[in-house]
């Protein structure tokens, strides 16, 4: 069994993306936009832009209560995607329920759609272009697995969890009929029959259900690959939270050729991508420059 070391891997990426930004003397911009005070939203928003402080990347937050309403979010996407200096707009999800997350992804500049949300970029993703802004968690798997020489021709991905943030897009990207990709690709979720059965007829698993160690060892077929998706918080005695992922890791790894971990595995790797796909933005833009 071996560890996929996630954290390495971004990190290493983060590196090269601060030396591209020093060496060119960028200015990248960065908008994230939170409402609310969702725990995992907060931590995920400060986890963000530390990274962007690492690369040289500026990012610039914009904080609301619960109750902004969505007009006031929709006036401010408006206003970043003519501000110059933003290349992409983040808009932390979940919203709060009277903000309709449609009509929010669909106000932000598809160039500055860092997240890669947009119904148009989503849609190029889908037919397989490569210019486009890919997701950051889908795009961020398929480079750990790239990176890992993992080849993917013909294999069996069972991806658990169809979100589209995560699920949909990765089922696109996986399926394509590109080099090193080719997969053959089931997505199942909450209505699927025989989950188990179909686990563990995969050559790679991908849980992204968000439900803490749903993935024990008899979904497991001996010698597949497994990518845990899952951060979970769970409330520990002392009053901390502790980060599990959706496979019971302890008891899934000596099953597997390849196992991520959580923390440092797909995590930092999302983070990463957030960067990647700002550097990438920020050349699409630069019309300041
Ligand atoms: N909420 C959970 N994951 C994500 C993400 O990748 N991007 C945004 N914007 N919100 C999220």
């Amino acid at each position: 069994m071996k560890i996929i070391n996630g954290k390495e891997i971004a990190d290493k990426i983060i590196l090269d993306i601060k030396n591209e930004i020093i060496s060119k003397n960028l200015n990248v911009g960065l908008a994230v936009i939170l409402i609310g005070d969702d725990f995992a939203s907060k931590t995920y928003v400060r986890m963000k832009r530390k990274k962007c402080l690492d690369a040289n990347i500026n990012s610039y937050l914009f904080e609301y209560s619960n109750s902004i309403d969505e007009k006031t979010i929709i006036d401010k996407i408006h206003a970043l995607n003519n501000d110059d200096k933003i290349d992409g707009i983040l808009v932390q999800l979940p919203l709060p329920k009277h903000i309709s997350i449609k009509t929010v992804i669909e106000a932000i500049d598809p160039n500055k759609d860092i997240d890669g949300f947009h119904p148009i970029n989503v849609g190029k993703v889908l037919l397989g272009y490569d210019d486009t802004i890919f997701p950051c968690t889908p795009l961020g798997i398929k480079i750990l697995l790239e990176k890992t020489k993992i080849d993917l021709t013909g294999k069996h991905v069972v991806i658990i969890g169809r979100s589209n943030l995560v699920g949909k897009p990765l089922f696109a990207m996986l399926v394509q009929n590109k080099k090193k990709l080719n997969a053959t690709v089931t997505i199942c979720h909450s209505y699927t029959k025989d989950l188990k059965q179909i686990a563990l007829s995969a050559d790679i698993i991908i849980a992204a259900i968000g439900k803490a160690n749903f993935i024990t060892k008899d979904f497991i077929k001996k010698g597949s690959i497994v990518i845990d998706v899952g951060i979970n918080y769970e409330n520990q005695s002392d009053g901390t939270k502790k980060i599990v992922g959706d496979v019971d890791y302890e008891n899934v790894k000596e099953l597997c050729s390849y196992i991520t971990p959580v923390p440092k595995g797909v995590g930092p790797m999302t983070i990463a991508m957030l960067l990647k796909n700002s550097l990438i933005c920020h050349k699409k833009n630069k019309k300041y420059e």
